[in-house]
C-alpha cells in the first residue's frame, strides 16, 4: 500500500499573548494513512481533531509552536518552502468545513466562485474548462448541472455541502479532509451524501479524513478510527476492532455515546 500521509512525533501548541497560557491542542501524535483510506478522527469537543487538521494542512495561527513531522505523498512539508506548501495544499489535498459556504459571497452566483478558485492555480483556464471540470464534479456529487448559474442562497444545507465538496476537489486533490463537513445535515441527508463521498471516492482515488464526534459516521464510512483526547491518540485501528474492542476508556465513552454501535 502506498502511503498518503505519515505524521510523525507531531505537535502543536497554541501560545497565547501574554505567553503564560500553553494549549497542548496536538501532543506526540504518529499515524500514517495509506492511499484510500478513510481515518474517521473522533473525539470530544476540544480535543484537538481541527488543530490537527489545520496542522496537516500547514494553515495554523502565528501563535503556534509546531514539533514533529507531517510527510504528504512521500514530501517532508516541513521542508518545503510556503509557496509550494501553498500549491500543494489546494491541488494535492483540501478541507471541507462545516460552514465552507458561509465564506463564499452571496452576490455572486456558484459558476463565479468556481472560476475566482480555479484561476488562483490556473489563470489562463477557460471558463468552459472550468465548466466542464466542475460540472463532471457536480455529477459525481448528484447535484444537476443547473446548480452552476444559481446563487449560493438558492441551495438547501445538502446542496451547499455537496457544491463546497465539488468546489474542494477541483484541483484533483488526493487528500480530502471533512471537518464536520456533514453535522449540520439531518441524518437522512447525512448518511446519503456519506455514500455518495464514498462513491465518489473511489472513482477519483480520493483518500479522506473524516473528523467527528458521531461514532456511528466513522463506523459505517471510515476504515480506520482515530480516538483523540486532550490533544493525545489515545487509540488508532482499524475500524471492526475499535467498534468491537474498544481498549480506551475515552474510546468506549464515545462508543457509548450510539449505543446501536456497542457490541
Ligand atoms: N487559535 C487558537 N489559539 C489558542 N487556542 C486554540 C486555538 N484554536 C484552538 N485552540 C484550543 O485548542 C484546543 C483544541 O481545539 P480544537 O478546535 O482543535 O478541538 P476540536 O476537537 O476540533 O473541538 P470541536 O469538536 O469543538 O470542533 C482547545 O482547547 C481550543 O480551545
Ligand atoms: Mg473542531
Amino acid at each position: 500500500m502506498r502511503k498518503i500521509l505519515e505524521l510523525k512525533d507531531y505537535s502543536l501548541t497554541y501560545i497565547n499573548k501574554n505567553a503564560d497560557n500553553l494549549v497542548y491542542a496536538v501532543r506526540n501524535i504518529s499515524f500514517t494513512i495509506d492511499a484510500g483510506d478513510t481515518l474517521g478522527v473522533v473525539g470530544v469537543s476540544g480535543s484537538g481533531k481541527s488543530s490537527l487538521a489545520m496542522g496537516i494542512l500547514g494553515l495554523t495561527p502565528e501563535n503556534t509552536v509546531i514539533k514533529g513531522k507531517v510527510l504528504f505523498d512521500n514530501r517532508d512539508l516541513s521542508n518545503m518552502s510556503e509557496s509550494d506548501l501553498n500549491r500543494l495544499r489546494w491541488t494535492e489535498m483540501a478541507i471541507v468545513f462545516q460552514k465552507s459556504m458561509s465564506s463564499l459571497s452571496p452576490v455572486h452566483k456558484i459558476r463565479t466562485h468556481v472560476e475566482d478558485i480555479y484561476r488562483v492555480h490556473y489563470p489562463k483556464a477557460s471558463r468552459k474548462e472550468i465548466e466542464n471540470r466542475f460540472i463532471y464534479l457536480l455529477e459525481l456529487m448528484t447535484l444537476p448541472r443547473k446548480v452552476y448559474d444559481l446563487y449560493p442562497h438558492q441551495l438547501s444545507g445538502g446542496m451547499i455541502q455537496r457544491v463546497s465538496i465539488a468546489l474542494s476537489l477541483m484541483h484533483q486533490p488526493k487528500l480530502l479532509i471533512m471537518d464536520e463537513a456533514t453535522t449540520a445535515l439531518d441524518a437522512i441527508n447525512q448518511g446519503e451524501l456519506l455514500d455518495e463521498i464514498a462513491d465518489m471516492s473511489s472513482k477519483i482515488n480520493l483518500s479522506r479524513i473524516v473528523i467527528t464526534h458521531d461514532m456511528s459516521v466513522v463506523a459505517k464510512f471510515c476504515n480506520k478510527i482515530a480516538v483523540m483526547h486532550a490533544g493525545e491518540l489515545v487509540e488508532m485501528g482499524e475500524t471492526p476492532n475499535i467498534i468491537t474492542k474498544p481498549q480506551h476508556p475515552h474510546t468506549k465513552a464515545l462508543l457509548q455515546a450510539y449505543p446501536g454501535y456497542v457490541t
